[in-house]
């Protein structure tokens, strides 16, 4: 079977620097991999290039999906296509609320227009299943969320945007434990719901993973992954460090 996600022998550069330097990636559909390393590994250069970001730029190696080689596709196509990313620092868009925000964001994913009442239905609903507040639907997008409210927005508009793919980058360090069970609950819940869904989650706390078991840790050291294993290689990290591969 062809696997969800392939990344191979991936070479991407930031501003004429060389950051990730081959990697190599394949995540299967249901599949939960996680993606852990010191600060300026390249962690977040990983899941910009999968979004697409036009500021990293692959010099050499592939991105594929579900089989296609998406390396040059557009943001917009990737989403379309089933790719999802939320990212560590969230964007504040002024002035739009979280309810437009997802009906313009759902009706590009399923290729048609959904109404308002539509869009509002399955984000009620999916706001229940998250013990959301259903008067957030009314608020402005990231503005003035706090931590855990920006994690569950992030959590709802996966589950409303039906990804293939999820791609999620919690290393920010401002999130406190409730934040982290926000992000492991949710992803669990959607997973209930889409068995077949891949994650790939950039991490540092080991403590979300006792909520989200993952099939694979990744280890990512000056942008090269250095170790890939089970869920026992995330404890031995918590105890050990990444300085046996720092050498
Ligand atoms: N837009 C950018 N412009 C310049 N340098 C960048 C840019 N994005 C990343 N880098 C550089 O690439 C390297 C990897 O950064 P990246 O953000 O991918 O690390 P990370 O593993 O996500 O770290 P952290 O754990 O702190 O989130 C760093 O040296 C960083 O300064
Ligand atoms: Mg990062």
């Amino acid at each position: 079977m062809t696997p969800l996600l392939e990344v191979e022998d991936l070479h991407v550069a930031v501003g004429g620097v060389s950051i990730l330097r081959g990697v190599d990636l394949t995540v299967g559909a249901g599949e939960i991999h996680v993606l852990m390393g010191p600060n300026g590994s390249g962690k977040s250069t990983l899941a910009n290039t999968l979004l697409g970001n036009p500021a990293y730029q692959v010099t050499g190696g592939s991105i594929r999906l579900n089989g296609q080689d998406v390396t040059d596709w557009a943001p917009d196509v990737r989403a379309k296509a089933g790719m999802f990313l939320a990212f560590q620092d969230p964007e504040t868009i002024g002035g739009v609320p979280v309810l437009q925000f997802l009906r313009q964001a759902m009706s590009a994913r399923k290729g048609m227009d959904l109404s308002v009442l539509e869009v509002r239905m399955s984000m009620l609903e999916w706001m229940d299943k998250l013990g959301m507040d259903p008067s957030f639907g009314d608020r402005h997008l990231n503005e003035g969320f706090s931590g855990g409210e920006k994690k569950r927005n992030e959590i709802l508009q996966m589950a409303l945007l039906d990804p293939e793919l999820a791609v999620l980058d919690e290393t920010d360090s401002g999130l406190d434990v409730d934040a982290l069970g926000v992000v492991a609950r949710g992803v669990q819940a959607v997973r209930d719901a889409r068995p077949a869904l891949g994650v790939l989650l950039v991490t540092h706390y080991t403590r979300i993973l006792q909520d989200l078991r993952p099939d694979v840790v990744h280890v990512l050291i000056s942008g090269r992954i250095v170790e890939t294993g089970g869920a026992a290689l995330a404890d031995r990290l918590e105890e050990e460090g990444y300085e046996q591969w720092k050498r």
